[in-house]
């Protein structure tokens, strides 16, 4: 995920080695949420006055570490380090690659022209970015990355050669800027007009601002100036030239006296410098001229709060690198009522039902046309698509082959021209995975790949595919990947069957859970403390069964591995079809058993089952419907969970699983997040 740092010294003298290092420092502070690469831009060498000709920002971006970065700019010798710069505003990024690979130019800042007149730093995704750039291109702009990100500061520099008045501040330009975009973004602006000044705004976005100063902070509160005339204008040319301002009554932060500033995505990376934040609401614009901050936004909504709290954060540094998490896996568990949305945005038209994957369209038909579709993965990947084949099956109507990559290797699996393989893979690099696609590639079907990382080996290799956009998962067990590769597979289903007259209450359907989805994962994670009880009477033990079959068949194999990787209990998923055929035999009054049985066709076969394990004194906790009386009366314990579709099921009864291995593993000791033996990307064969 990508990392927004900024720093701004008025009238506090620092020498540029000294803002080097502090912009540095900011970006280490979030490197744990992952990236690729980093960058900073601040002031050039000639920085002698507020003379537009003789200001210049200077950019330095790398692909790889933040360390890298840092090497980079002692290599600048037309950078004197030891200049003392009064007031200064530097901004630096870490980015994490959605659009366009991993490298210098795509990364951060991003600029509006040759003479980096505007310099911007970006988090998000901005969703409208073709239809801009389009526009800038038509109007002579030159891009020179395949980001999103590029039409932010082209845009920001043709509203600036187009303005009306001279007169113009730096953050209305912000805001007719923002006007225009569509997605989610966390952004900050410095420009070589604007010399010294700071803009920023979010959107979806996350975006704070710490506050040091040696006096006493001039209002520990800070008012909203808001702007009348407000509505959004689609078209560029009908832009809001005579948008008044009230600019009355505004209260700022700082007094013309010296103060520091720090902006940034994250909490982590301020909070060494100072523990007065001010957060940022969605379509807030706050500036810093003249030492002075002030906010001010495009329209007061009912309700709306119309002042800005100063906070102090209590929190530790390192508490809040995890964000108040105590491992990586557990914050990514955390994260996924968000993951699932950024899978999902900017696909998903709940208007019109419609569903569209960018980098699927142009395949459509050739897939429609397949013998067969192929879902090859391994481990969690693999589930992923267990988990989706029968809602593939049913909104294709294609044969739906899943594969474990390896074991299609062995057998020489028979693969044609007329196949469509998929690729299913967090990292991209999966040793197997990418040999399975040689392997069909050479065969001449169409490959497809569904990943996390953008510009892995998997995403290059197949012909087109999907970008899960769960963001960077951290923590060795997979957890919220899992969950938005099923989202990404159903996103597809939907996709392919989009024309079929027969499916179309079932795909509302869908849509209709996919939907709410977010906020049917919150629910379930308010199980946590629950679940951290049964493990507390669970965690001595040496073994656990998950059973289940149909959609929530792949949840107890997925249950089963969460469990086995990081709490080295043996734990087996079993299909309760399977039961009677051997696995019964392990059921008595003492073996652990964990049943998932949710309200959907397998309803009456998994009732049969437990009525099995209970015939055998077992004990079955049971993942159920909330108010399900009739498994609840059979059962030792329950963890209760919102119903939703059927196909969509499996996204929320994986969690209760992974809270459990969670806190199984936290009460054996373990490292969660670095479980023995294993890496999170497993690139040898
Ligand atoms: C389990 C886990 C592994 C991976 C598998 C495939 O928690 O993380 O089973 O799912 O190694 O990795 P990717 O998805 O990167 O291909």
């Amino acid at each position: 995920m990508c990392g927004i740092f900024a720093y701004l010294n008025y009238q506090v003298p620092r020498t540029r080695k000294e803002i080097f290092e502090t912009l540095v420092k900011g970006l280490q502070r979030l490197e744990y949420r992952g990236y690729d690469s980093a960058g900073i831009a601040v002031d050039g060498p000639d920085k002698t006055s507020t003379d537009i000709t003789s200001n210049t920002i200077c950019l330095i971006k790398k692909t790889g570490k933040v360390k890298a970065l840092d090497e980079e700019l002692y290599k600048k010798d037309t950078l004197d380090l030891d200049a003392e710069l009064f007031t200064h505003f530097g901004i630096a990024h870490t980015r994490w690659a959605t659009h366009g690979e991993p490298s210098a130019v795509n990364s951060h800042p991003h600029r509006s022209d040759k003479e980096n007149e505007f310099v911007v730093i970006h988090n998000g995704i901005i969703t409208n970015y073709k239809e801009l750039k389009a526009y800038l291109i038509n109007k002579g702009y030159e891009f020179e990355s395949e980001t999103d990100t590029e039409v932010i500061p082209k845009l920001i520099k043709y509203v600036y050669d187009n303005r009306e008045s001279d007169n113009l501040s730096f953050s209305k330009l912000v805001e007719r800027v923002i006007q225009q975009l569509e997605g989610a973004f966390a952004l900050v602006f410095k420009s070589r007009h604007f010399p010294s000044e700071a803009v920023c705004t979010r959107r979806g976005s996350p975006l704070l601002i710490g506050v040091r100063s040696e006096h006493e902070l001039l209002t520990e509160n800070i008012s909203i100036q808001y702007n009348s005339g407000h509505s959004k204008e689609g078209v560029i040319e009908k832009n809001s030239h005579n948008r008044p301002d009230c600019s009355d009554s505004i209260n700022s932060v700082g007094d013309g006296r010296a103060v520091e500033y720090y902006f940034a995505s994250d909490a982590s990376a301020i909070i060494e410098h100072t523990n007065k934040v001010l957060y940022l609401e969605d379509n807030d614009i706050a500036a810093v001229t003249g030492g002075k901050l002030s906010i001010h936004r495009m329209s007061r909504k009912a309700g709306e709060d119309p002042v800005r709290a100063i906070q102090t954060l209590q929190m530790e540094m390192q508490q809040i690198m995890k964000g108040n998490f105590d491992a990586f896996m557990q914050k990514e568990i955390f994260e996924q009522p968000e993951s699932v949305v950024n899978t999902m945005r900017g696909r998903i038209c709940f208007d019109s039902n419609k569903v569209v994957l960018g980098g699927l369209k142009d395949h459509l038909k050739e897939i429609k046309r397949c013998r067969r579709l192929i879902m090859i993965g391994c481990g969690t990947s693999f589930y992923a698509t267990v988990a989706t084949r029968q809602i593939l099956e049913e909104l294709t109507e294609l044969p739906v082959m899943v594969e474990l990559a390896s074991d299609f290797l062995d057998r020489n699996t028979p693969v044609y021209r007329d196949d469509v393989c998929f690729f299913i893979s967090q990292s991209g690099e999966t040793a197997d995975t990418l040999m399975a696609l040689h392997y069909c590639k050479n065969r001449g079907a169409l490959t497809v790949g569904i990943t996390n990382t953008v510009g892995s080996s998997i995403c290059r290799e197949t012909d087109c595919g999907v970008h899960i956009n769960a963001g960077p998962e951290i923590g060795v067990a997979s957890t919220k990947a899992y969950t938005s590769q099923i989202v990404s597979l159903i996103m597809f289903c939907l996709m392919m069957s989009e024309d079929r007259l027969s499916l179309q209450n079932r795909r509302t359907e869908i849509l209709n859970g996919l939907r709410v989805l977010p906020e049917m994962i919150k629910k379930v994670l308010t199980l946590d403390e629950k679940i951290k009880t049964i493990a507390n009477e669970l965690y001595q033990q040496r073994s656990l069964l998950v059973m289940g079959r149909g959609f929530n068949y792949a949840t107890c194999l997925e249950g089963a591995l969460k469990i086995k990787e990081i709490t080295y209990m043996h734990s087996e998923g079993i299909l309760a079809g399977e039961l009677k055929h051997g696995p019964l035999a392990l059921i008595d009054k003492d073996m652990p058993v964990i049943m998932v049985i949710m309200k959907d066709s397998c309803y009456v076969k998994c009732q049969n089952a437990l009525q099995q394990v209970t015939a055998r004194s077992g004990r079955p906790i049971i993942l159920c419907c909330q108010d399900d009386h009739e498994v609840i009366k059979n059962a030792y314990k329950t963890i209760e969970l919102p119903q939703t579709v059927d196909c969509l099921q499996g996204i929320l009864s994986i969690i209760p699983l992974q809270l459990l291995s969670f806190h199984l593993a936290v009460l054996r000791g373990y490292d969660v997040d670095c479980p023995r033996n294993l890496a999170k990307s497993v690139t040898v064969e």
